[in-house]
């Protein structure tokens, strides 16, 4: 979706500070852009400032520095009606004195829509999220998920052009929410609305979004596709918090082009991909991602750097498998298999070769 939209900016961070008391930044430097009909993700651990950056969007707080634009114009000379914002929040609840349609009917009424243009639009909205049967009802005679989809409809009954959506899924149990995650990003999709996500939750970023948008400390760590997130990430934080990760602790012993040398505090010698180390003596940290290492000898390519590894857990998940090893010196190395026919099964005490190729070994910081 984000490839065919047009390049023309429509929500702008451009070098946004954010500080409740005057002292402490919570938002740092933050610059974003994104074009019309993109599904972006705020993703972040607790209080890395997603929420902030999405309230200064709505309009409900300020930025102290910077400047946050909609459309091209900036925010804080838009007035509140105008924005066409629609929010979902986890704890937004409905109005429990109303029915369901009434709660769908109010931003309309609020936007001085006539009676039979409400009627038909809270029809329409309702059958989109296949809540149309249950109109008459109040909330407190819904589920959870069906509340939280009465609330998506809302945010989406007078059309607005750019939806933010925080943590809408928070309450909801794994099977519901992943039903869920699925037809927001159908909905936002097919309707080319604009829409700004946040969760805390790395599947779901992963799943939904056409980028994300990695939070820790007040700033983006990295802003990418979550492919490119998974495969590239640029520095230790993006690595951690994205996926399972292994790492070996390291010094950089030298830097060619596209690769570089590290010797691992074990004294093992790999070559890895530099990717945020800059000189020769700099600790390190080598990423490797565990289904991207191989303990089959038959399928180890020749190239591959080779280690020896001991076997300390095994645990079969079905379709894949998930072995827990000994490799120069971390004890919580893990490497994910495939459940093929012919795939080995590790067993504790075993001692094994694995191997990896220097590309898909990067160099992060320490
Ligand atoms: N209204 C507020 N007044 C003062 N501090 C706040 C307020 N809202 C959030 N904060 C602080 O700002 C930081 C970022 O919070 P928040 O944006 O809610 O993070 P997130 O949504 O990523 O969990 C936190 O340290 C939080 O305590
Ligand atoms: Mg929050």
């Amino acid at each position: 979706m984000a490839n065919d939209a047009s390049n023309d900016a429509f929500v702008e961070f451009e070098r946004v500070q954010k500080s409740y008391d005057g002292e402490t930044l919570v938002v740092k430097d933050l610059n974003l852009t994104m074009p019309k009909g993109e599904f972006l993700t705020m993703l972040g651990p607790s209080g890395s400032g997603k929420t902030t950056c999405l309230m200064m969007l709505a309009g409900f707080e300020h930025a102290t520095h910077g400047d946050i634009r909609l459309g091209g114009e900036s925010i804080n000379g838009i007035p509140p009606h105008k924005r066409g914002i629609g929010m979902v929040f986890q704890n937004y609840a409905l109005f429990p004195h109303m029915t369901i349609a009434e709660n769908l009917a109010f931003p309309l009424e609020v936007r001085k829509l006539g009676k039979s243009t409400r009627e038909e639009k809270v029809m329409r909205a309702l059958d989109m999220v296949e809540m149309g049967d249950f109109g008459g009802r109040r909330p407190a005679q819904l589920s959870g998920g069906q509340q939280q989809r009465v609330a998506l409809a809302r945010a989406l009954v007078f059309e607005p052009e750019l939806v933010l959506m925080d943590e809408p899924l928070g309450a909801l149990d794994k099977q519901l929410r992943e039903k869920m995650q699925f037809e927001i990003t159908h909905l936002a999709h097919r309707l080319g609305i604009t829409t700004v996500y946040v969760t805390h939750d790395q599947t779901e970023a992963l799943t939904m979004s056409d980028r994300v948008a990695v939070f820790d400390d007040g700033r983006i760590q990295q802003l990418a596709p979550p492919d490119q997130l998974y495969e590239s990430p640029e520095n230790s934080f993006v690595a951690q918090f994205i996926g399972e990760n292994n790492t070996l602790e390291g010094v950089v012993k030298e830097i060619k082009g596209k690769t570089c040398v590290v010797q691992l505090d074990d004294g093992e010698v790999l070559d890895a991909v530099p990717v945020n180390v800059s000189e020769v003596g700099e600790r390190t940290r080598v990423s490797i991602r565990p289904e991207r290492v191989e303990y089959n000898t038959d399928r180890l390519d020749p190239d591959a750097h080779t280690l020896n590894a001991e076997v300390l857990e095994f645990i079969y998940m079905g379709d894949i498998f998930r072995t827990r090893l000994r490799v120069a010196g971390n004890e919580d190395f893990v490497i994910k298999t495939r459940n093929a026919p012919d795939q080995v099964r590790l067993k504790p005490g075993q001692q094994i070769k694995i191997g990896w190729m220097a590309e898909d070994c990067r160099a992060l910081d320490a």
